[in-house]
Parts: C-alpha cells; sequence; structure tokens
C-alpha cells in the first residue's frame, strides 16, 4: 500500500471510531473490558514500570495497567481518534501517571517502554512491518510487548453478519478482512512474523470470550459503538438501515435465549520480548 493509500486508510479508520467514541463500551455489554484483563495479565505491569498503549480506546487496557504500574509507574496512551482519548481522559482523572494523547500507533514515542501493548489494534495498521522493528526498538532490555487479536468466533452467527454485508452494493462491501488475514490468519503465521522482526519467547495463549446482550435493541446500541458501525454508516448513507432491521431482527430473535443473546469469539494475546 502507498503512503497516500495508507493514509487514506487510517483515515477512515480514525473517523469511524472518532464518531463510535461516545457509546464505545459504554452501552452495558461486557466485552472489551474482558479482553484488555486478559492483555493485562500477560502484559504483567509491575508497580515503577512504564507502559505504552497503543489504540487505547477509551482505556480498557490502559487504565487497567496505570493501575497496575501505581504512582511510581507511568502510562502514556494513544489513538488516532482524538473522542477516544478524550474519553480516555475523562476517566482516568484519578490516575495522573496515566496520560493520553492523540497518535499513530506505527509510530511509538521514544522509549525505553517495559510494555509495549495494544489491544485489538495491530491488524488496523497498513504498515505492521515498519511497527513491530519500532517497537522492539523502543522496547528495553527487559521489555514486553503483548496484543490482542481474533481468532475464531461463533459460526452461528454469519447468517447475520452475512446479511449485513450482502445487502450492501458490491463496491461498499469492505476488503478481506485485515483481523483475519495475512499474519492475522493463524497463529502460525504471526509468531513467524514476530520472530522475523527479531522478537524471542513468542507466546500466544487463546481464551473465548463471550459477549451476552440483553436483547435485539441493546445488540444494535452495541454494534453501532464499535468498528461494525462502518457498515451501519454505509446502509445509513444508502437508505437501506429500515429493510437492514426487519432483515436481521427476525435472524436475532431465533438466536435470543431466555436470557438475551450470546455471541463469543476467541481472543488471542500474543506476547514477545525483544
Ligand atoms: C477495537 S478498538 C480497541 C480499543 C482499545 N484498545 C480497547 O481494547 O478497547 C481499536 C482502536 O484502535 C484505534 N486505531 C486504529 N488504527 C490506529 C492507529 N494506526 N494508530 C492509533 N490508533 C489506531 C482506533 O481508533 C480504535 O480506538
Amino acid at each position: 500500500m502507498d503512503d497516500l493509500g495508507a493514509r487514506a486508510r487510517k483515515d477512515g479508520i480514525a473517523a469511524v471510531f472518532d464518531r463510535a467514541a461516545a457509546t464505545y463500551d459504554q452501552v452495558g455489554v461486557t466485552f472489551f473490558g474482558t479482553i484488555a484483563e486478559v492483555l493485562v495479565r500477560h502484559t504483567a505491569p509491575q508497580p515503577g514500570e512504564r507502559v505504552l498503549d497503543l489504540g487505547c480506546g477509551r482505556g480498557a487496557s490502559a487504565l487497567r495497567a496505570a493501575r497496575a504500574v501505581g504512582p511510581t509507574g507511568r502510562v502514556l496512551a494513544t489513538d488516532l481518534a482524538p473522542r477516544m482519548v478524550e474519553g480516555l481522559r475523562s476517566g482516568a482523572g484519578d490516575l495522573p501517571w496515566l496520560t493520553a494523547e492523540v497518535g499513530d500507533a506505527e509510530w511509538p514515542p521514544d522509549g525505553p517502554w517495559d510494555v509495549v501493548q495494544a489491544g485489538l489494534v495491530l491488524f488496523f495498521l497498513p504498515d505492521l512491518d515498519s511497527a513491530l522493528d519500532r517497537y522492539r526498538a523502543a522496547l528495553g532490555p527487559e521489555g514486553r510487548l503483548g496484543f490482542t487479536w481474533f481468532g475464531d468466533t461463533d459460526e452461528s452467527w454469519d447468517p447475520v453478519f452475512d446479511v449485513i454485508v450482502d445487502m450492501l452494493p458490491a463496491a461498499e462491501r469492505p476488503p478481506a478482512n485485515p483481523a483475519r488475514s495475512g499474519p492475522f490468519e493463524s497463529v502460525e503465521a504471526l509468531e513467524n512474523l514476530l520472530h522475523q522482526h527479531g522478537y524471542a519467547e513468542v507466546a500466544t495463549t487463546q481464551t473465548r470470550v463471550e459477549a451476552l446482550v440483553d436483547d435485539i435493541d441493546q445488540w444494535w446500541a452495541w454494534s453501532w459503538s464499535h468498528g461494525q458501525r462502518r457498515l451501519l454508516e454505509a446502509h445509513q448513507r444508502l437508505g437501506t438501515l429500515g429493510p437492514l432491521r426487519d432483515a436481521v431482527d427476525p435472524l436475532l430473535e431465533e438466536i435470543a435465549g431466555d436470557d438475551g443473546l450470546r455471541w463469543w469469539t476467541d481472543v488471542r494475546c500474543t506476547l514477545a520480548r525483544p
């Protein structure tokens, strides 16, 4: 991808997450917090350590890291979407050793960092190779890189996600999902890439994370609050949101159980040392 293409892709991603920021992780569905707990358990920030949290969103993992390092430590959290950064700042008043700034995860601020961590972010980067080299250079000798990404997901939901894509004209459909292609296609591919970039002690764990959504309305609110928003905005622009709901709601009614709608995904957490 050339520089202009990469810039356009980043601008598009940042704009969608900026519009989602007001409700991101705020609609009552426990999901990003659970994944952040997995990440921070693996990166294990210690009191006094310096942590860089990339693509911080509203701070699911940055806030947890800040509590772990305590006042003698430091957490710098960055995200391309300004309103995500504002959301994190508004929730971090009691953690003055956590700072949040607008920044590109491909360009980590100078270290040395004890921990560089990124929750559900690295698959968005147009130039992951260069970013991995920069993280390695920015990590201290005892440092670790940790990041989460997706494995398998609940296939019983495929008809729902297929309809959302299939009802869009071809030109509006997303290209191959970057979160599941290229190096993110398999654990082996990703770990090989890290080895190629000079990382050692590379290890990946997998945890099944379930999202329990109360009802159909909450599912739609949740869908608008994260990356899926991009597809819903395309439907909105094309005037097909109504027909989309008419097609999706009966599928959701079939999925719904007594306590709501359950969806799961496997979350992989990869840890590596420079
Ligand atoms: C799925 S969210 C994850 C947010 C947060 N880490 C969490 O676990 O809740 C992805 C985030 O990555 C950010 N992002 C995507 N590409 C980025 C880049 N190149 N630099 C910085 N942030 C980026 C988005 O703006 C969004 O906030």
